[in-house]
């Protein structure tokens, strides 16, 4: 007999959950949901995998567990419920959802945000629709190199109501940036409403865009780590200094620890020559192929040239001030090397803008609860 189906309209209404939290949980507990390959925006759902979405929920929501709770209560659940058990498979990314890139470092100011920046630049004038998030909570500063203003952050759509189309500003090429602002702290206290509120909107602009690109703090934090996991990919920031190489690594071997699935590449920035940055990139590909088992992507260099910090200061893009400088041109090369799916792109993962927003709940939820 066939069993009921349900969209995934009637699970937000049967569930009260978000569209993307529900993505959210098939990522994160696919192997409970057990789904078909058919996964896509037109799924349906059977009455057993809204149960569990329900009982995730209660975890979730009413009794604060974390992930890797809910993974222990659901497998001693589906013990007990035989029709529960099984392989399943995780639901595949639908295309019009847009690739995550984090861009991350072990050590501070070897060139994150000038990259993400530039990076985003470069793609938009590819003719990708872009967005970057200013994740480095409590540094945020992608609006300075960017040159605009955000007169609305996170924090505001959060705490009082605004739209996240208030908070979101048109840069150059009409690149979209969401500034997180120091108080997205108080993602922590949200009510359900509050939350849902944000989510919602995160669903509509992760339909809008192609590429999103997530600017994190240097380090291997607690925040840092979360939103790089989450996304589809890594670019891993570096310079040929001793110490960042050494950071770098130590951040790379904890991305492989927490998210075997994802994606990495180095870039080697602030290079004097692309011999230099090759001997770096080959040191820590052999270090990662040795002690990890993982080969790392190779998204090139950038040399260092003083127009960065010409740009920088005057606000303006490198890649529109200075777009035959040097630099510039690497910048340009990295681009390619990203949109080239043979060297980057993570064709396994499926993460998603809502992953992000789920990354920077939990990592709020986990800092309130230390
Ligand atoms: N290729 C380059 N050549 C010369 N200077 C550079 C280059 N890349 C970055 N810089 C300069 O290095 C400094 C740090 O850059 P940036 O702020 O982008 O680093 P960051 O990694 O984001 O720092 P933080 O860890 O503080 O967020 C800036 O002054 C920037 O202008
Ligand atoms: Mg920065």
């Amino acid at each position: 007999m066939l069993k009921q189906r349900f969209s995934i309209r009637q699970v937000v209404e049967m569930t009260g959950l978000e569209e993307s939290e529900i993505r959210f949980y098939e990522k994160a507990f696919g192997e409970f949901l057990q789904f078909t390959r058919m996964a896509g925006p037109d799924r349906d759902f059977t009455p057993d995998q809204i149960d569990i979405l329900k009982r995730i929920k209660e975890l979730t929501h009413k009794r604060g567990f974390g992930i890797e709770e809910v993974r222990r209560e659901l497998k001693n659940i589906s013990r007990s419920v035989p029709s529960l058990r099984g392989p399943g498979f995780p639901p595949a990314k639908t295309p019009d959802l847009a690739r995550v890139i984090a861009v991350t470092s072990g050590k501070g100011g070897v060139g994150k945000t000038t990259v993400t920046v530039n990076l985003a630049v470069a793609l938009a004038q590819r003719g990708k629709r872009v967005a970057i998030f200013d994740a480095d909570l409590g540094l945020a500063n992608v609006h300075i190199l960017m040159g605009v203003r955000p007169r609305f952050n996170l924090m505001h759509v959060i705490q009082d109501g605004f739209s996240l189309s208030d908070a979101l500003v048109e840069g150059p090429l009409g690149i979209k940036l969401i500034s997180g602002g120091q108080g997205v702290r108080e993602l922590a206290n949200l009510t359900d409403e509050q939350r849902r509120n944000v989510l919602r909107q995160m669903d509509k602009l992760e339909r809008e865009v192609d590429i999103l690109l997530v600017d994190t703090g240097a380090g291997i934090s607690e925040n840092v780590l979360r939103f790089a996991t989450f996304a589809d990919e890594v670019i891993v920031v570096t310079t040929s200094n001793v110490a960042a190489t050494v950071d770098a690594y130590s951040i790379i071997k904890i991305l492989r620890e927490m998210d075997p699935q994802g994606k990495i590449g180095l870039l080697c920035n602030m290079a004097k020559s692309m011999y230099h940055a090759k001997n770096v990139f080959n040191r820590l590909d052999t270090a990662a192929r040795k002690y990890l088992d993982y080969a790392l992507g190779d998204l090139g260099y950038i040399v260092e040239d003083e127009y960065v910090l010409t740009a920088n200061q005057a606000r303006k893009p490198l890649l529109l001030s200075f777009p035959h400088a040097p630099s510039a041109r690497c910048i340009l090369q990295v681009a390619d090397t990203v949109l080239n799916a043979k060297v980057f792109k993570n064709a396994e993962k499926q993460s998603s803008f809502q992953d992000i927003m789920g990354a920077l709940k939990r990592t709020l939820v986990g800092a309130a609860a230390l």
